[in-house]
């Protein structure tokens, strides 16, 4: 009797050791986007178009308010990963905050470029590129609109 239960705990344990590495296949996997056919059937036109008053900001994501941004430095949207710069007063940009160097996110800062934490690297207020430290490639800009003290994706 006891023999029996060894081998069913024993076999119950190799089926747990066998479905771990199954999960942890699965876990990190968030590219499941497959291809369709049958979604790609004749496209009709002239459906729901909603140009109608163009003031539906086409989708743009809010990311911060202008009073977030202090004049000569940036304000890091942590949940987007961008950063919005004001190089000069009312003047706005926005760029990853994905440094180029080995992908620590940028900080804000009021210093006049935007600093990674990890390494060292600043980056240029005015167009991203690297101004000091490891990181030798530019942050990529990112397309930003600007409605009164609203800043959000373009
Ligand atoms: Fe930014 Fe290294 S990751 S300086």
């Amino acid at each position: 009797m006891t023999a029996i239960n060894r081998r069913r705990a024993l076999s119950g344990t190799a089926a747990v050791a066998v479905g771990v590495p199954l999960l942890a296949a699965c876990g990190g996997d968030s590219d499941t986007t497959a291809t369709d056919p049958a979604t790609s059937t004749s496209p009709e036109e002239g459906s729901a178009s909603p140009s109608e008053d163009g003031a539906a900001s086409g989708g743009g994501e809010a990311l911060a308010s202008a009073a977030d941004v202090p004049v000569g430095g940036c304000f890091v949207v942590a949940a987007s990963k961008i950063v919005v710069t004001q190089p000069t007063e009312g003047d706005f940009k926005a760029f990853t905050a994905v440094c180029t160097h080995q992908g620590c996110v940028v900080e804000s800062s009021s210093d006049g470029d935007i600093p990674c934490p990890c390494h060292g690297s600043t980056f240029s207020l005015e167009d991203g590129s690297p101004l000091s430290g490891p990181a030798s490639s530019p942050l990529a800009a990112v397309e930003i609109a600007v409605d009164g003290d609203a800043i959000s994706l373009a």
